[in-house]
């Protein structure tokens, strides 16, 4: 700390000298930078950067100088590279070192690549702009200068998937602050950084307006580092999970509101989660293989192709299927024709959905089977995220939807039939009938008088009416049902018999 402060002190002072000047490239970071940055220092120089012109020099060309080295900008004179070489068409190499001390300072992809010019016109440190007010490039673009084109263009395929686009734009940290370390890169960075981020307190240099979607610095360790890509490490927390469950994991999703549209499903269905649809009582939800395998997202959905793409648009593709599954020989994804099946299972409950009276359209029946609906819809891969668990929603929500149906006639009174069939499994099918628009109820209770399901809640019309009841989580033995309106209560029994 103390070093800082007499650092900034002697700075400001040089500062005061240079604040409008133009500002030059300086180069070499083994002697500009690591007397303060010596870790950054370190870790870059073990990086592919450090050594994307010396390592490849036998073979780079003129044309490719720009992306291997630091500083390429043929409008300034800022002592770039391009300043110190030049073209010779034909000549073997065909460019022509026109000063070579000057671009052994520059070459290869240096700090000053990401971070701008760092010098004096005598390169000397500038620290007009060190300590300047500063706001470091967590963009894409920069890294998109170089990481684009014939060299796979990773940027042009990154500018095309959602992560790109960023948040949704309600989410803002006065109100959702729990929601900032997944949708944008700054904060996410500090928080698998930083182990005291704390998303309500956490300042964003250049403030919130400065904020970016998922870019290359999120996934990607900008200094380098031993992993595959220089893919960032995850906090201990997720040892056990690769970089894309970081985000893609939905840990917050702690509960199941029928009410409402399911979200963050992908991440709940590939883990199996049990807030993953409306997992009827007593039945058991088995995960498919796919969840896991480890990597899983990147294991589908990032692949590098013999085409020059990149895998960055994080789209699932053909060639990720034919890895495991040999006879894999599609145009899409529909293997052993499961999406077709999980499609026929969706239309099939929406149809019953669609046909449901209003009356319906409020059971506990309907809304379970709804969400299950709109959890299959929105899991985005008709099923091959994790096959058994989709089809086993889908087939239990269609099972228990056999609907409050209403049938013609109004009768005199209030009548609670005998369900029938009885004894029954699992469905059983209970008439009643309502002289008087009124509100109704029907529940189920063990033996015990415990409450276990309550199959009709509403305002209805004078009219005979069913609904039914599927028992398949429950256990073997006798259970009753209650009609409840202002006027009128009844009691029946019915049995199960497994
Ligand atoms: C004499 C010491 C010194 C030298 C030499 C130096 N820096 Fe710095 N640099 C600092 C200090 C001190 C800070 C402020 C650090 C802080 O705010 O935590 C800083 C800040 C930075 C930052 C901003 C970090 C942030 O948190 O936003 C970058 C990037 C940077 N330096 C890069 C470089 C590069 C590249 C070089 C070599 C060309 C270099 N520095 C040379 C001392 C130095
Ligand atoms: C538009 C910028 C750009 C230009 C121009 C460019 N490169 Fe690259 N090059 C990159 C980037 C970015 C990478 C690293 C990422 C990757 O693997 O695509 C790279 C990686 C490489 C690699 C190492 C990885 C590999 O694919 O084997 C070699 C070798 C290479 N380039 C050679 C060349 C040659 C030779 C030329 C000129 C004919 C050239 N580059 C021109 C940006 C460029
Ligand atoms: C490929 C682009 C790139 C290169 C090359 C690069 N940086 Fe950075 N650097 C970044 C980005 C982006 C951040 C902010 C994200 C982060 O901290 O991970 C950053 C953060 C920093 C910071 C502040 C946070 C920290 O890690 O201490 C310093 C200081 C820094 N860089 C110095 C350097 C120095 C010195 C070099 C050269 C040895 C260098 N950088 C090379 C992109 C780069
Ligand atoms: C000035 C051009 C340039 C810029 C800017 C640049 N890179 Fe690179 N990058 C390269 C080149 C060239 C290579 C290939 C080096 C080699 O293989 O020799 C490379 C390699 C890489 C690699 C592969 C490293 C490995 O070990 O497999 C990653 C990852 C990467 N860059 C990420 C980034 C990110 C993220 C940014 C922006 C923060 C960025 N780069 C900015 C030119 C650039
Ligand atoms: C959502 C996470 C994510 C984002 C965002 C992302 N990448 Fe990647 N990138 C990956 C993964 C995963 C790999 C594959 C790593 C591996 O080899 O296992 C990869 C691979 C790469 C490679 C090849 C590394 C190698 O050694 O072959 C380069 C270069 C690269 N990315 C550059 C970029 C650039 C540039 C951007 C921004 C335009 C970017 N990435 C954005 C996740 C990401
Ligand atoms: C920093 C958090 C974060 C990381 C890390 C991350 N993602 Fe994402 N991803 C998101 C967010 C947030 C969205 C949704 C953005 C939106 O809808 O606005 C998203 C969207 C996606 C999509 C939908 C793409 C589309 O265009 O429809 C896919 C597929 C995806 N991510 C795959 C991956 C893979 C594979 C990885 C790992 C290589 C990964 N993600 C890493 C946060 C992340
Ligand atoms: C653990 C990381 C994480 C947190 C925390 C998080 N999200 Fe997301 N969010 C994601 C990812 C990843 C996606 C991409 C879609 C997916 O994989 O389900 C996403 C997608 C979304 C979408 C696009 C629609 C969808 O569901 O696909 C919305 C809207 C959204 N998030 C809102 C929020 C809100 C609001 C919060 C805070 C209450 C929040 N998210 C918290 C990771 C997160
Ligand atoms: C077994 C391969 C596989 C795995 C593993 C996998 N996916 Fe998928 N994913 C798919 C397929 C196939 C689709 C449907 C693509 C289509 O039909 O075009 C898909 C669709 C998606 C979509 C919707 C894309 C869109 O266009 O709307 C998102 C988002 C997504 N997956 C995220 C993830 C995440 C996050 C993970 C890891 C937690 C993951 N996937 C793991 C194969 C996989
Ligand atoms: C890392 C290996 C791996 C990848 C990649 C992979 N699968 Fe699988 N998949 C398996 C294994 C193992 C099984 C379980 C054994 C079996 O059914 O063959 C499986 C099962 C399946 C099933 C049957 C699921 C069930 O529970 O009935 C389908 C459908 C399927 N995969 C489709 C795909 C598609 C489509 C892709 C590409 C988007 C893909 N897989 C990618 C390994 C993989």
């Amino acid at each position: 700390m103390k070093q800082k402060i007499l650092f900034a002190a002697i700075f400001l002072l040089l500062a005061a000298a240079s604040l409008s000047a133009q500002s030059y490239y300086i180069g070499n970071p083994s002697a500009n930078c690591a007397g303060c940055h010596s870790e950054a220092v370190g870790i870059w120089q073990a990086s592919k950067h450090a050594g994307s012109f010396t390592n490849h020099q036998s073979f780079l060309s003129f044309e490719c100088m720009k992306c291997h080295n630091t500083g390429w900008d043929t409008e300034t004179v800022n002592y770039g590279v391009d300043e110190y070489v030049t073209s010779n068409p034909g000549g073997t190499p065909d460019y022509t070192v026109t000063d070579q001390t000057n671009f052994d300072l520059v070459k290869n992809v240096q700090c000053e690549s990401c971070h701008g010019t760092q010098g004096t016109s005598n390169r000397q440190i500038d620290f007009g702009t060190h300590f300047g007010p500063r706001v470091t490039d967590f963009g894409a673009e920069k890294c998109g200068t170089c990481h684009n084109d014939k060299h796979h263009p990773y940027f042009d395929e990154w500018t095309e998937s959602t992560h790109s686009s960023g948040a949704p734009s309600f989410i803002n940290r006065a109100s959702y602050s729990s929601c900032m370390k997944c949708h944008f890169t700054q904060d996410f960075v500090a928080y698998v950084t930083d182990p005291a981020y704390d998303a309500t307190t956490f300042q964003v240099e250049g403030g919130d307006e400065n904020l970016k979607p998922i870019t290359c610095v999120a996934c990607h360790d900008p200094h380098g580092n031993s992993n595959d890509g220089n893919l960032r490490n995850v906090p201990d927390a997720f040892a056990d999970k690769p970089l894309c469950d970081v985000c893609h994991n939905a840990a917050h999703v702690t509960s199941v509101n029928l009410t409402r549209n399911p979200s963050h499903t992908k991440a709940l269905v590939i883990d199996g989660s049990p807030f993953f649809g409306f997992q009827y009582p007593g039945q058991t939800y088995e995960n498919s293989f796919h969840t896991n395998i480890s990597n899983r997202c990147e294991s589908c959905h990032v692949h590098k192709g013999a085409d020059d793409a990149t895998g960055h648009k994080f789209l699932p593709s053909e060639e990720k299927c034919q890895q495991c599954h040999a006879d894999f020989n599609l145009t899409g994804f529909d293997y052993r024709g499961v999406q077709t099946e999980i499609m026929g299972l969706i239309d099939q409950l929406q149809a019953k959905l669609d046909a449901a009276t209003s009356a319906d359209s409020l059971t506990d029946t309907f809304l379970q089977a709804r969400y299950n609906l709109r959890s299959a819809q929105a899991e985005g891969s008709y099923g091959i995220h994790n096959t058994k668990l989709v089809r086993k929603l889908l087939n239990d929500a269609i099972g228990s939807l056999t609907g409050v149906a209403s049938e013609n006639g109004v009768p005199a009174t209030y009548q609670l039939a005998q369900n029938y069939p009885n004894p029954f499994n699992p469905a059983t099918t209970i008439k009643f009938s309502v002289p008087e628009a009124s509100n109704v109820k029907i529940t189920v209770y063990d033996a015990l008088g415990k409450e276990i399901s309550v199959l009709v809640n509403e305002y209805l019309t004078p009219g005979n009416y069913n609904t039914s009841w599927n028992a398949a989580g429950n256990a073997s033995g006798i259970y009753l049902y209650k009609l409840e309106t202002t006027g009128f209560t009844k009691v029946m029994k019915m049995l199960l018999v497994k």
